[in-house]
């Protein structure tokens, strides 16, 4: 077990580079499923859930390298089509199998993914576009097994714009016979970018990144060569890294068309935030203005933005309403920032956040990837020293978020930590 440490109070500066993004990579690794042969996809990011999926596509038969930010995946027919449940509990997005398999293979066995610390999370809109596509879907010893001999194309319509629904309805109609319509569609960037990486490979995918998506059919799929689009959701947290501390930092590599709900957010708030060649750049305020915010699916504010946009509130003037839409229960660092000195209360789905003047160090716990991420940045800028325990959880999300920091001048290490005594 690892704590991170950090003295806080350093403004940060410089430049720091964006790592490819996590929720793109991993349907992008599970799509290689679809097609025979060797497959290459670069700008991987190193990650816990990373690695997880390399090891979940070796258990089927697959044989993978990672290296340098490059996975090699060679498909040659497989030996297993299942995700068992020591995968999937460590990682829910295991469940993107389901789709390439019963439309290869047909037939996909996944575990049922729990509830998680964000909310209860079901997959009730995956299954049901499954067996809108002809498939068979059994649930039983906390198991969902699908088969179908061969999908058929059908008209889907989503009760919510679900992210890895939608991926996984894309992957399982690429192969199916005839012309599917996914409505109300999730328009997030890495199901853009999965569309495009199977229209590569010989789909055929229009509308991707609208409500209404249009797939027809095809036999085969040739194997992927491509680079993972950049994290919008690091580089949103290295922006906010700069302007929590009053700095001023570049994150290169960050899209602005990814970012703009998040730009706009910045800019209300007071920090400068420019768009150059090489990424973006903001310079914070000595202190920030209370902006109200509410998440929404793509291109409204992100979720995953939600915790980190919260810390920089809980420093500025005034009084700011955050609204969580997409789930029930992503309010779990509200309790650890009040650790490090925050105003906050919870008034069912919104947190009222007063701005206080400082935020004073702490031992505060990580409940879930961004939850920490944010209670990184608040220890960016609380007065003497935060360690953040539970740092396993930022590692699913953040390739050496400490290390990134680091170079740009905040006093952060990592340190061992032992585990929580047991309370008899
Ligand atoms: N939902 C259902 N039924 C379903 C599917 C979703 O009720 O069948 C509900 C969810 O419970 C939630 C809402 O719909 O309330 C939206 O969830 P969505 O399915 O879009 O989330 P996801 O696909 O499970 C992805 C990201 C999350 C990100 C969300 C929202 C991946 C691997 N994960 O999850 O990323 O928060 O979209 O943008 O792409 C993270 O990276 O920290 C993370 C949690």
């Amino acid at each position: 077990m690892q704590k991170i440490v950090i003295d806080g109070g350093a403004r940060l500066g410089g430049q720091v580079r964006v790592a490819g993004a996590k929720n793109a990579a991993l349907p992008l690794l599970l799509a290689t499923l679809l097609g025979e042969g060797e497959h290459r996809i670069a700008n991987v990011p190193d990650l816990v859930d990373v690695r997880t999926t390399c090891r979940l596509l070796e258990r089927m038969g697959c044989g993978v390298e990672f290296a340098r930010g490059r996975v090699k995946v060679e498909v040659n027919g497989l030996k297993c089509r299942e995700a068992p449940y020591e995968l999937v509990k460590t990682m829910r997005a295991s469940v993107l199998c389901l789709g390439p398999l019963v439309g290869r293979f047909g037939q996909g066995r996944v575990s049922l993914p729990g509830g998680c610390a964000i909310g209860a999370r079901p997959i009730d809109q995956h299954l049901k576009g499954l067996s809108k596509l002809g498939a068979k879907v059994v649930l039983e010893h906390g198991y969902v097994d699908v088969r179908a001999r061969r999908l058929r194309g059908a008209s889907i319509v989503l009760d919510m714009p679900t992210v890895t629904g939608t991926e996984n309805l894309l992957m399982a109609a690429v192969l199916a016979r005839g012309q599917t319509v996914i409505h109300n569609a999730a328009r997030e960037p890495e199901v853009v970018q999965l569309a495009e990486v199977l229209n590569s490979m010989g789909a055929r995918i229009a509308g991707a990144g609208s409500e209404e998506i249009v797939v027809r059919g095809v036999n085969e799929l040739r194997p992927m060569d491509c680079r993972v689009i950049p994290d919008r959701i690091e580089a949103g947290t290295l922006l906010i890294a700069g302007a929590i501390t009053s700095g001023d930092v570049l994150v290169r590599g960050a899209r602005p068309e990814h970012l703009a709900a998040l730009m706009e957010k910045l800019d209300e708030a007071g920090v400068a935030v420019g768009v150059a060649s090489s990424g973006i750049r903001v310079k914070g305020p000595a202190r920030p203005r209370a902006v109200d915010l509410s998440t929404q699916p793509h291109p409204g504010f992100p979720t995953d933005m939600q915790a980190q946009f919260m810390a920089l509130m809980t420093l500025a003037r005034g009084t700011a309403v955050v609204s969580e839409r997409i789930f029930e229960n992503r309010f779990m660092h509200v309790q650890e920032l009040r650790r490090l000195g925050a105003r906050i209360r919870l008034e069912g789905g919104r947190a009222v956040v007063t701005g206080v003047r400082a935020l004073s160090g702490a031992d505060v716990m990580a409940t879930d990837l961004r939850a920490s991420a944010s209670l990184v940045l608040a220890g960016l800028v609380a007065r003497g020293r935060t360690r953040v325990h539970r740092v396993y959880h930022l590692d699913r999300g953040y390739q050496r978020l400490d290390r990134k920091l680091r170079a740009l001048g905040a006093r952060i290490r990592r340190a061992p930590d032992r585990p929580p005594v047991a309370i008899r």
